[in-house]
């Protein structure tokens, strides 16, 4: 969320730090770069973990008093910031008050910073079915349900039975699935709340099954997707042709711009090949949108979200 910001990052700290626990970080000038998957992009003004709800709470609150924008920061697997990085508040969910997982019955409770990875083996260790896809996505609850991040013909909100979300003044509300939209790679209430949990539900299996297909989706992902740094997919799959074909069939795998390249293993990815710079990785996305429209009349539209200043 962004808005006109009033007060200096230094006058931020000063006033938030005494209003928050010990135990949440807070800190200036927090590089990004390695928060992201991709690698590349500027600091946050100002870079907080919250230890606990009630700390997000404050963070909130404080905000939204104040004017100071501010941004949620999951595991950064699809996100490219850009050189001169991040005005306001960045809230990092690395903190293990929200990594949290319980599973009961058929249902994981989990917190918006439990990694997909834990979430996918937790799920088979508990013979539950359904959350094989998220074995190979490199992020976290919270900024797979803003995404509705998807992968091997399933998504997020498949799962969700409900989400916990803060609004922007900080009061916290649980909504059931069907009180939430969302749409392919989009959840909307998400822009301007945050997600900080969620109750996923799936279906009791024999472990070996769950296994069988995790390990399936597994040997497709890393035959099919590069091992480089990167954002994952850049471009939103148009309706008519996977973007990754298309990239493919214009012939622009390999293509560089700097240090960042598409990726020849898979054409919907760029990869940081050589100490990109983010303006090197939006131009090459300018490259090959601008061939796409030329050639055969598709705008392609970004799937990674390009946040920060340049
Ligand atoms: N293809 C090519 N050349 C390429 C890449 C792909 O011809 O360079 C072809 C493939 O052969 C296939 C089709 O395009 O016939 C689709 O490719 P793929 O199966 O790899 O799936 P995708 O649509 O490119 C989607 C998600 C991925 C997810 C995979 C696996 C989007 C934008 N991407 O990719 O998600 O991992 O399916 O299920 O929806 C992400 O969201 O960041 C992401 C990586």
């Amino acid at each position: 969320m962004f808005d006109a910001m009033i007060i200096s990052k230094e006058q931020i700290f000063a006033d938030l730090k005494p209003l928050l626990a010990s135990t949440t970080l807070v800190r200036v000038n927090e590089s990004l770069a390695k928060k992201t998957t991709l690698r590349v992009g500027g600091p946050a003004d100002v870079f907080v973990e919250p230890a606990s709800e009630a700390e997000l709470s404050a963070i909130l609150q404080f905000c939204s008093e104040r004017m100071v924008p501010w941004m949620a920061l999951g595991r950064g697997s699809n996100l490219l910031i850009r050189d001169g990085g991040i005005r306001g508040i960045v809230i990092s969910f690395f903190h293990p008050a929200f990594s949290k997982i319980e599973i009961r019955d058929a249902r994981m409770h989990c917190g918006a910073g439990a990694k997909l990875k834990n979430v996918s083996v937790e799920a088979r260790r508990n013979n539950l079915s359904g959350f094989e896809f998220l074995e190979g996505i490199p992020g976290c609850v919270g900024g797979a349900l803003r995404m509705n991040a998807g992968a091997m013909g399933a998504s997020m909100f498949d799962l969700v039975e409900s989400v916990r979300i803060m609004d922007a003044h900080g009061n916290v509300h649980d909504l059931p699935r069907g009180e939430i939209q969302a749409n392919y790679r989009a959840c909307p209430l998400l822009k301007e709340n945050i997600a900080v949990a969620a109750v996923l539900r799936g279906q009791v299996a024999a472990a070996e099954d769950v296994a069988q297909k995790m390990k399936e989706f597994s040997h497709k992902r890393w035959d099919s997707q590069p091992a480089q740094p990167s954002a994952g997919c850049i471009f939103k799959n148009p309706l008519t042709i996977p973007a990754g074909k298309l990239v493919d069939e214009l012939g622009l795998k390999g293509t560089r711009f700097g240090g960042a390249m598409v990726s020849d293993i898979h054409g919907n990815f760029i990869v940081n090949d050589a100490n990109a710079t983010a303006r090197e990785v939006i131009e090459l996305i300018q490259i090959v949108k601008r061939r796409a429209k030329e050639v055969r009349g598709i705008e392609l539209e970004t799937e990674v979200q390009i946040v920060g200043e340049d």
